[in-house]
């Protein structure tokens, strides 16, 4: 069934003027673009978004790192959205991801690796909420 993802392209990529770049790519997967957005994270609402990974070694610097330039925010639609978007952007360590991936093509490091893509259609819906109200949602 046609479903939504949510993504952030992330401040070491929109710094670099890969927002372009990495939205065509988005689009050329069969991806719609559901709502657009960017934005400046403060280090408060960048650690709201990733509590699910406080407790990891990596917490802090990942929510000074996703607080530190803005990102682009967007929810994204495709049937089987999660798992063909998780493919499209490629392994979370850009060591590891694949050739014609968003990662491979972007990312700089483990941490700033270009974008983020949801896990679940649940935690889609959450972060895609966290940016967004349903007037901004088409
Ligand atoms: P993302 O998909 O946005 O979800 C959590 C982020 O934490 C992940 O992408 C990485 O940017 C970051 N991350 C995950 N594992 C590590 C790690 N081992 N070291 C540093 N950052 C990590």
């Amino acid at each position: 069934a046609t479903n939504r993802t949510f993504t952030m392209i992330k401040p070491d990529a929109t710094q670099e003027n890969h927002i372009g770049g990495i939205l065509s790519m988005i689009e050329a997967g069969g991806f719609r673009i559901v709502a657009l957005k960017k934005t400046l994270l403060t280090a408060e609402r960048a650690g709201e978004f990733y509590a699910v990974h406080k407790e990891r070694p990596f917490y802090g610097d990942l929510v000074k790192y996703m607080s530190s330039g803005p990102i682009v925010a967007a929810i994204l639609e495709k049937d089987n959205a999660v798992a063909d978007f998780r493919t499209l952007i490629g392994a979370t360590n850009p060591a590891q991801a694949e050739e014609g991936t968003i990662r491979k093509k972007y990312a700089k490091s483990i941490e700033a690796n270009a974008v983020h893509g949801s896990d679940s259609d649940e935690n889609a819906q959450i972060e895609g909420n966290f940016f967004f109200g349903s007037e901004e949602q088409f």
